[in-house]
C-alpha cells in the first residue's frame, strides 16, 4: 500500500519553514514530508535520513522532480548530529521525526513485520543489521523475552507467551510470523483471544521495538536534534504509541523547564535563567476528523513541537 503521510500540512507548517533554511527529516520513508519541506526551499537545504535503503532508493526521483536542494543519508537518525557535523553542518532551522514503520515496510510480506502474512520472522528496518526477529524469538532467554514483551508490548500474558515460545523452539526453531502467531494463540486464554484486536499485536510490537532499538534511537535522536537547533529553530515529532509519546513528552518537558536555582540566592527578575526551549503546543496535536476518516494510521498519531528560545 502507498504510504499516506500523517498530519502532513500541519507538521510542515509548524516547522515555520524559510526558503534559505537548513532542515532535517530524520525519517524519510516515501518522502511525503520531505517533499513538502523541499517545495518551500529556495537556497536552503534538506538533509533526509532513513536506515532503510529501499526508502532512500525510492524517494530520490520524487525529490529530484522538485529541486536538488537535498541530501539523502542512509543512517540512523540517532546519529544525526555526528552525520551532519561530518558535513560541516552544526546548526539547523528545523527537524522532523515521523517515527515508526512505513506502509511499504509493513505491507511487504518479505519484511516480516505483519501478522497478516505468513513470512520469515524479520522486522528489520535496516536490512544490513544482523539482529532480526528470528534471532530474538529463537535465541533470547526466557527472562529477556518476558522483559521485552512486558516493557515494549505491555503484554499482560508475557510470561505465558515466553514459556510457550521456549517450549516450541526446543522442538524446532520458530521460523515464520504464522508459526509465531500460533504459539502466541496457544498461550492466551479464550476470553483474551475473542476480544477485539489481533491477539499477536502486542507481541509483534514488542519484537519490532527490540529488533530496531526504537526507543533508544528515539531518545538519542531527540537529544541530537535539540542540540542542533538554532535559536528559533523547531523540532516536530509524530509518535504512534504511548511508549514513544511518553519519551517525547518527558524530554520536551525537561528541556522546557528553567534550571533549578537556589531560592536563597538573591537575583533580579532579568537575572533568573530561562529554559532553553519552549513548548509550542502544551497538548499534543491530533489528526483532524477528515484525516482520521481517510488514513487509519493517523488514529494513534500525536504531534509535539518544541522551539529553541530566540536569543534576546
Ligand atoms: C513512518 S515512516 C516516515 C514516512 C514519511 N514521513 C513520509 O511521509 O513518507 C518512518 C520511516 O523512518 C525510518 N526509520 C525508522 N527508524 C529510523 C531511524 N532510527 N533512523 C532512520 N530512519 C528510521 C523507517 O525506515 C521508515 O522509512
Amino acid at each position: 500500500m502507498e504510504h499516506i503521510s500523517v498530519m502532513l500540512e500541519t507538521t510542515v507548517s509548524m516547522l515555520n519553514i524559510t526558503g534559505d533554511g537548513i532542515y532535517v527529516d530524520g525519517t524519510l520513508g516515501r518522502a511525503g514530508h520531505s517533499s513538502e519541506i523541499l517545495k518551500r526551499l529556495t537556497t536552503g537545504h534538506l538533509y533526509s535520513f532513513d536506515i532503510d535503503q529501499q526508502a532512500i532508493d525510492e524517494s530520490r526521483e520524487k525529490l529530484e522532480r522538485i529541486n536538488n536542494n537535498f541530501t539523502l543519508i542512509k543512517a540512523n537518525y540517532a546519529d544525526m548530529q555526528d552525520e551532519l557535523n561530518s558535513r560541516s553542518i552544526y546548526q539547523v532551522d528545523g527537524v522532523l521525526l515521523d517515527i515508526g514503520v512505513s506502509s511499504p515496510q509493513f505491507d511487504d510480506p518479505d519484511r516480516g513485520f505483519s501478522y497478516r502474512y505468513d513470512s520469515r520472522l524479520d522486522m528489520r528496518m535496516d536490512q544490513s543489521q544482523s539482529l532480526d526477529a528470528y534471532k530474538v524469538v529463537n535465541e533470547y532467554s526466557y527472562s529477556d523475552l518476558v522483559r521485552i514483551l512486558y516493557r515494549y508490548g505491555e503484554e499482560p500474558f508475557a510470561k505465558q507467551i515466553a514459556r510457550k515460545i521456549e517450549a516450541r523452539r526446543l522442538q524446532k526453531p520458530i521460523e515464520t510470523t504464522g508459526e509465531l502467531v500460533e504459539v502466541i494463540k496457544s498461550a492466551l486464554p479464550e476470553r483474551v483471544k475473542s476480544k477485539a484486536g489481533h491477539p499477536a499485536k502486542q507481541t509483534f510490537q514488542a519484537l519490532r521495538i527490540e529488533v530496531n532499538h526504537e526507543l533508544e534511537n528515539l531518545e538519542r535522536g531527540l537529544q541530537g536534534a535539540l542540540n542542533l537547533l538554532k535559536p528559533g529553530g523547531r523540532l516536530a515529532v509524530i509518535s504512534f504509541h504511548s511508549l514513544e509519546d511518553e519519551i517525547v513528552k518527558q524530554i520536551f518537558k525537561s528541556n522546557s523547564q528553567p534550571p533549578l536555582i537556589d531560592k536563597r540566592i538573591p537575583l533580579r527578575a532579568e537575572e533568573i535563567p530561562e529554559a532553553e526551549f519552549i513548548l509550542v503546543n502544551k497538548k499534543p496535536i491530533l489528526a483532524s476528523n477528515e484525516e482520521l476518516s481517510e488514513n487509519h494510521r493517523s488514529h494513534s498519531a500525536k504531534l509535539r513541537v518544541i522551539e529553541r528560545r530566540k536569543a534576546v
